[in-house]
């Protein structure tokens, strides 16, 4: 039985499923064959996703490929009530529920896995998280699953090297379709959507801090420019730093960048970018939002714990005053601020990265007999048909190699 708010948003949430629906070429393709051929018969799949209509979409034609399919959000806030009622109402078991407490989310995880999957789509860990652990014993039939983002493929191979992977798992993220336009123009767009609605606020003319300069960062800090902004970027790896500066970008610590940044958006997958050495030297009213997967990068509790104030100042934006009586405004938490406070990635973006989590899952039911405790990458031709597809979807062609360039391609001779 779902758990969800409210039975009677439904419609509402079936007509964002409807809309993104119309923009998922890609994933409407192998939906059509998975109709046909039904690779998930008798098969049941536990997601863990953001539970957006994007997401929705997923279950849904997973579903359509003959599985039973149990759908749970992947953080409390980037639920939406609307849509998982939606989903729910298409068959899909769904568990979630915006701004659940931390105790409810993992129950919520918990109720996904009583179905005792034979596959997992994972987005962060948590579900990997609690089958090597509290959950062992829901994954007896386990064939092997999918992790979607950066943070959760770290985490599998630590746990692949210490021996302790519950399953074979699938590094979708490492997928060119996947992180090549989710990280970086998936990313780049919608967290600056999410900041902008968010604050009713322009972006030129502003100080901009990006901090890691990975595939989300380039985005972030390439569309932040593409508005207007003077872009700081900060990093740790040294080609990382020298590549933000051949593309324009100033480069220093964030302990100097800290005094010069009107918004700030780290995306590290690291813990303790922004801390209350830089609070305290941070300019009155700046902005602070996260975009990596965790909310450990900009130390929220740690600017509560210096406040003397602590105010709503709009949906979805906490003022904290500090003693000097300057403000410091955090959005959506310091918890990805693109989904916390925003509707995710656009369809288009997340139609790729769905392509390859549905062929990811189609992959490890066909090999199953071959499977280790082991982190797959995704094969380059699950890659390669996502991108002919989605370049056709976008009524765009390109060349073929003829045969003679392909010999001279891969020989020595010419
Ligand atoms: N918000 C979203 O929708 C979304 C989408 C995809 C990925 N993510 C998450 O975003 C994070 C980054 O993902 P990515 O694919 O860009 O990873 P990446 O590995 O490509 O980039 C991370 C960058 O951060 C740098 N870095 C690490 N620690 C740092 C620190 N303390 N200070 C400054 N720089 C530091 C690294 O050197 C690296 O260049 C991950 O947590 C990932 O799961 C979020």
């Amino acid at each position: 039985m779902s758990i969800v708010k409210d039975e009677a948003l439904a419609e509402s949430g079936r007509r964002k499923i409807r809309w993104v629906r119309d923009f998922m070429p890609a994933l409407g393709g192998i939906e059509a064959r998975f109709e046909r051929e039904r690779p998930f018969a008798g098969l049941r799949i536990a997601v863990s996703v953001h539970l957006e209509a994007k997401t929705a979409n997923l279950g849904y034609v997973l579903q359509k490929g003959g599985a039973q399919v149990y759908l749970t959000g992947s953080n409390p806030l980037s639920t939406q009530d609307d849509v998982a009622a939606g989903l729910a109402s298409m068959g899909v078991e769904t568990f979630g529920i915006h701004g659940a407490s931390a105790e409810e989310y993992e129950g919520h995880l918990v109720e996904t896995l009583k179905c005792r999957p034979h596959l997992i789509v994972d987005d962060g860990g948590d579900l990997v998280h609690l089958l090597g652990d509290k959950c062992a014993a829901l994954g007896e039939h386990l064939i092997g699953g999918c992790e979607e983002t950066t943070t959760g493929i770290l985490r599998l191979k630590a746990r692949e090297r210490e021996g302790i992977l519950p399953c074979p798992m699938m590094a979708v993220n490492d997928a060119k379709a996947k992180h090549y336009y989710d990280n970086k123009y998936g990313t780049g767009q919608s967290v600056w959507d999410a900041i902008m609605h968010t604050t009713n606020l322009i972006v030129a003319g502003k100080t901009v801090v990006v901090a890691g300069y990975g595939w989300c960062g380039k985005g972030v800090a390439m569309r932040a420019k593409g508005m207007g902004a003077d872009v700081i970027v900060t990093e740790v790896d040294p080609f990382k730093a020298l590549d933000a500066t051949m593309n324009g970008f100033r480069v220093m610590p964030m302990a100097e960048a800290a005094r010069y940044g009107d918004v700030f958006v780290t995306v590290t997958g690291c813990r303790d970018v922004i801390t209350p050495a830089h609070f305290a030297v941070m300019k009155h009213n700046a902005l602070l939002s996260n975009a990596g997967h965790f909310d450990c990068e900009v130390d929220v509790a740690g600017l509560a714990a210096l406040a003397v104030k602590r105010e709503a100042r709009r949906e979805n934006i906490v003022g904290y005053t500090l003693p000097d009586g300057r403000v410091l405004n955090v959005i959506g938490e310091g918890r990805l601020v693109n989904l916390a406070a925003g509707n995710g990635h656009p369809a288009e973006i997340m139609d790729m990265s769905f392509a390859v989590q549905a062929l990811a899952l189609e992959w490890l039911v066909k090999h199953r007999a071959q499977l280790e405790k082991k982190v797959y990458q995704v094969p380059g031709e699950i890659d390669d048909e996502i991108g002919r597809v989605k370049l056709a979807a976008m009524g765009l062609a390109i060349d073929a190699l003829t045969p003679e360039q392909e010999a001279y391609l891969s020989g020595w001779k010419a």
